[in-house]
């Protein structure tokens, strides 16, 4: 008898059949649009290596994340563009820095409809790049980057965010916001660390979204983590979750699907995993050219990301998904 064989084939034989045996079900509320603001357009601006991808005006935005909640996202994360930079980072905690305005407009606007999430950074503000202060020696100074990072945590919470997501790989940097959010009675403040962040070579469009370059050729490797390693993602995400994380992040996605495996297995806190600039943008790249189909890649690859135990999915396709999974 051709038993074993067969059994393999039944329940593959109609789409019916392969909906219901489904393992994982990619749906609307699985997902989280990074949206860019910029300070000082009249027009939304094109990002060239992000195809689909705008800096918003704060009107432009208004307007999108109005239509995604109609279409039932259950969150954006908003990224600013500030028209000046300077070594501090200033427009990060700014009470009408460009994040905070559009967090105010759609919290005027929205009201509870859809989560709104901030990044919480300080590298699309500073004038070298970096994601914290730099010394006279030109490396990151950690412990002064957190009472900034705290700064910027309230100056989010008093515009009216939702979840600040700090994504500049500070060692102590949840604790010092958590801590920040907690003395100014922002207790209902949450926070979704970037825990599992590499220096990975997958952000080249979204430095060109946010206008980030990095002073003398330089890198992020001495703060964010090296891609040969997943043990220390283990030693991140717990100590994020440990200093009172609500959820946390592995980032990019595709490359460090073991470390999402993993970090589901053993953490009971939300997984997210941000499917970043590089790998939509390969996507794309590959699609225009007519080399893969690029809707069933993106559905695809943002399923891979599920099925490996991602609660929640930050990708720019978030809108088209949405329209597609309607
Ligand atoms: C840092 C930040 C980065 C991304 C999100 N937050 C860039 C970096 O660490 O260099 C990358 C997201 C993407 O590539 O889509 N504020």
């Amino acid at each position: 008898m051709s038993f074993p064989q067969q059994r393999l084939r039944r329940l593959r034989r109609t789409p019916a059949l392969r909906r219901l045996v489904a393992e994982t079900r990619l749906g609307v509320d699985d997902l989280v649009a990074p949206l860019f603001v910029r300070e000082g357009i009249d027009e939304p601006q094109p990002v060239v290596s992000l195809p689909g991808v705008v800096q918003h005006t704060r009107e432009s935005l208004r307007r999108e994340v109005a239509e995604l909640a109609d279409l039932g996202l259950p969150a954006v994360i908003l990224f600013g563009v500030p028209e000046h930079k300077d070594a501090e980072g200033s427009g990060a905690s700014d009470p009408d820095g460009i994040v905070q305005l559009a967090i105010r407009d759609l919290r005027e606007g929205l009201g509870d409809r859809i989560v709104v999430m901030a990044d919480l950074c300080l590298d699309e503000y500073t004038d070298h790049g970096h994601c914290g202060l730099v010394t006279s020696a030109g490396t990151v100074d950690n412990d002064a980057t957190l009472e900034r990072y705290a700064e910027v945590a309230i100056a989010q919470a008093l515009a009216g965010v939702d979840v600040c997501a700090p994504s500049g790989m500070m060692d102590g940097q949840v604790l010092a916001i958590r801590e920040a959010l907690d003395d100014e009675a922002f207790e209902q403040v949450a926070v979704l660390a970037y825990s599992a962040k590499y220096a990975s070579a997958l952000y080249g469009p979204f430095r060109d979204a946010v206008d980030v370059e990095i002073v003398d050729g330089g890198d992020r490797r001495a703060y964010q983590q090296d891609w040969r390693n997943v043990r220390e993602s283990m030693e991140e995400l717990r100590a994020d979750v440990g200093e009172g994380a609500d959820m946390v992040m592995v980032k990019p996605a595709l490359t460090y699907l073991d470390v999402i495996t993993r970090a589901r297995a053993e953490l009971d806190v939300p997984i997210a995993a941000y499917h970043v600039s590089g790998e939509y943008a390969m996507v794309h790249a590959a699609a225009e050219r007519g080399w893969i189909d690029g809707d069933a890649v993106a559905l695809e690859q943002i399923s891979a990301v599920k099925r490996a135990g991602a609660d929640v999915v930050l990708t720019y396709f978030a809108r088209h998904l949405a329209e597609a999974l309607q």
